[in-house]
């Protein structure tokens, strides 16, 4: 099959977006022929490494390419300072310099600690992203988000920076775990219901395929929300304002997965959430009850859960969505659809309504 592009314009800092099935063993010839760095370093989690690592490194290798490969234990809790002290450090040991490069290669904790490592070591070295989530290659890999968690919350340090290339793989996904697959599709969906009604339809019509791992509908349906998110990206890369819309979904889906204590998965929250905020739309009088009805319907159909679990605390959620960063001024601001395929951003919302949707009514 052929490579599919996708470009993020920004500029003297724009980059591809390159999508095809087998990718991975035709990186190194790109990197060769592109002369990004004299050296990279592969910055990868135990699993990614374990599955892929080998055949990275050979396609790297057999162009020509010099490279290492550090690797940190898989999952959230690696996203912190420390791990980022630590990567700096053996990156220090190994020699790297301004003339290097990072590969960003596994899900979204990766990249953001790639990212973030990239933009401040040696004061800002390039760095390329290979996603193998779905949820990465949809939505983290693309528009420049770095950053790491602190105790105080998620994602609170961090940076902007773009990396000069993406590469997506979707043969990589046959590996990923039910749960991963269908995290990644609510952020899917997502782009359906923030921007474009034909895409919400094409995903209501694909399901069985994307579940089968269909290759052309899978890079149709990546090439999609990457070019979305470049769309957005390219209009406001500092989330002053249009950007928000891409947190449709993640007002009270953040404040669900807090009050879970992370036990639910990132996608699985967003979906509640965009139900939430359907909910809330309706009720706060911008959407038609028959487009809040389809897309809870979708989410379900996705296997996503539809309502906030009934155990988890309320006040905590409320308390939780006051200290968001998402909240300016102590104002809430909610991504609120007004039909399938656009969104509206505001903070005009009545707290019974919310406490209402809270409750799942
Ligand atoms: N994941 C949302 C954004 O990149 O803005």
């Amino acid at each position: 099959m052929k490579e599919t592009l996708v470009t993020v314009g920004l500029d003297e800092r724009s980059y591809p977006i390159h999508i095809q099935p087998g990718l991975l063993q035709d990186i190194g010839k790109d990197l060769a022929e592109n002369k990004l760095a004299n050296r990279y370093c592969i910055i990868s989690d135990d699993q990614v490494s374990r599955l892929y690592g080998e055949v990275l490194m050979d396609s790297l290798l057999s162009a020509g390419i010099s490279a290492e490969l550090i690797t940190f234990p898989s999952g959230e809790k690696s996203k912190h300072l420390q791990t980022m002290a630590s990567l700096a450090s053996e990156l220090a040991r190994l020699g790297f310099d301004r003339k290097d490069a990072l590969i960003a290669f596994g899900g979204g904790v990766t990249g953001d600690i790639t990212g973030f490592l990239a933009s401040i070591y040696m004061r800002g070295i390039p760095f390329v992203q290979i996603p193998t989530t779905l949820l990465s290659q949809v939505d983290s890999s693309v528009g420049g988000k770095t950053g790491v968690d602190i105790p105080e919350g998620k994602n609170l340090v961090g940076t902007f920076y773009q990396p000069k290339a993406v590469y997506i793989d979707t043969e990589v996904l046959q590996t990923l775990p039910l749960e991963e697959l269908q995290g990644g599709l609510a952020e899917v969906i997502k782009y359906g219901v923030i921007y474009d009604k034909d895409f919400f339809t094409f995903l209501e019509n694909n399901r069985q395929k994307i579940f089968a791992l269909d290759e052309p509908v899978l890079v149709s349906l990546i090439a999609r929300c990457c070019e979305i998110k470049a769309e957005v990206v390219e209009q406001d890369e500092r989330e002053g304002g249009l950007r928000r819309i891409l947190n449709f979904g993640h007002t009270i889906g953040h404040a669900v997965e807090a009050a879970s204590e992370f036990s639910l998965i990132h996608g699985f929250a967003v979906g509640i959430g965009m139900c939430a905020a359907a909910r809330l739309a309706v009720k706060n009088g911008c959407l038609a009850e028959q487009a809040a009805d389809a897309i809870e319907r979708i989410v379900q159909s996705y296997g996503l859960p539809i309502n906030i679990p009934t155990e988890l605390d309320r006040s905590e959620m409320r308390a939780f969505l006051l200290r968001d960063k998402k909240t300016v001024g102590g104002k809430v601001f909610y991504v609120l659809p007004e039909a399938i395929g656009r969104v509206r951003i505001t903070d005009q919302v009545d707290s019974a309504h919310v406490d209402q949707v809270l409750a799942n009514n």
